[in-house]
């Protein structure tokens, strides 16, 4: 089918209960595993890239991509710009077919990060917006930062003035991998989902210790993003594969490898999720 947009899905997910997978490709094999897996396990998903992806190919290639994709298969596939750093940037992903996109005023302060966000709403019109409040650790692409949490109040009001469709959450978790165990504040979680009525979004979803993810679920997170962990999957079955034949000179020899572990992880994390069959 069509892509559509991650409001209906995400809004499912909150009444039911599950998360939905939000996880970040880099190339057509990535994609190609995120909507396989998606299909064997019957999920809606997320396809989305990050400002840095977009630095990588333009939007217009991974909109295509993913929008033919999902027109071969039956499950409800929207195609998410993450982290995006600027109006402008989101405009590109609207026109090149996006059906969801973020935008994140995270590192500015709240009248600033208001002000962006709601511009972004305005913009996107029905296509809707996730938005930032806190900020994360760790780094991914040229993000990088140390841990802000999200205050519930905060997030109440700025999900009234912004008018976003859900809202990202700082409570714990980083991007890329975590030294040591992640501490995730779920009684901060649960504040927050006492005082603001949109799904609730968990970056750094990689490495996130499995029962913290499904207590994560349990306490009102809706969507879960996923890069660093198909990046190492994907790396780690391309080397293989390179070293297992290192004559072999036809890139698909290799990145089928890349794609099949990517899949595989994708269906785990999916089960993870919750989200299994419910598309
Ligand atoms: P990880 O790379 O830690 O999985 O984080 C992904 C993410 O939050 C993308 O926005």
């Amino acid at each position: 089918m069509p892509l559509v947009t991650s409001k209906e899905m995400l809004l499912k997910a909150q009444a039911g209960g599950y998360a939905v997978g939000a996880f970040n490709v880099e190339n057509m094999e990535m994609a190609q595993a995120v909507l396989a897996a998606a299909q064997r396990m019957g999920a809606p998903v997320m396809v989305q890239t990050t400002t840095g992806t977009l630095k990588y190919a333009p939007p217009g290639l991974y909109a295509a991509m993913v929008g033919a994709l999902a027109g071969q298969a039956a499950l409800p596939v929207a195609m998410h710009l993450d982290h995006g750093s600027s109006l402008e940037l989101a405009q590109r992903c609207l026109d090149a077919g996006y059906t969801s996109l973020m935008i994140d005023g995270s590192l500015l302060a709240f009248d600033a990060n208001v002000a962006l966000t709601r511009q972004a709403v305005t913009l996107a019109r029905a296509v809707p917006v996730e938005g930032e409040l806190g900020t994360l650790g760790g780094k991914e692409d040229a993000l990088e930062g140390s841990t802000l949490y999200t205050q519930a109040a905060e997030a109440e009001a700025f999900v009234r003035l912004t008018g976003v469709s859900s809202l990202a959450v700082s409570i714990g978790s980083a991007h890329g991998l975590y030294k040591g165990e992640p501490r995730i504040d779920l009684d901060r979680l649960e504040e927050i989902r006492g005082r603001v009525s949109v799904p609730l979004v968990l970056h750094g979803g990689t490495g996130i210790p499995e029962e913290t993810i499904k207590a994560c679920i349990a306490r009102g997170i809706s969507k879960i993003n996923f890069a660093t962990d198909l990046r190492i999957a994907f790396t780690g079955a391309v080397k293989a594969a390179m070293r297992d034949k290192p004559d072999a000179f036809d890139p698909k020899a290799y990145l089928s490898a890349g794609r099949a572990a990517v899949e595989a992880r994708v269906c785990q994390l999916i089960a993870l999720c919750g989200c299994e069959g419910k598309a």
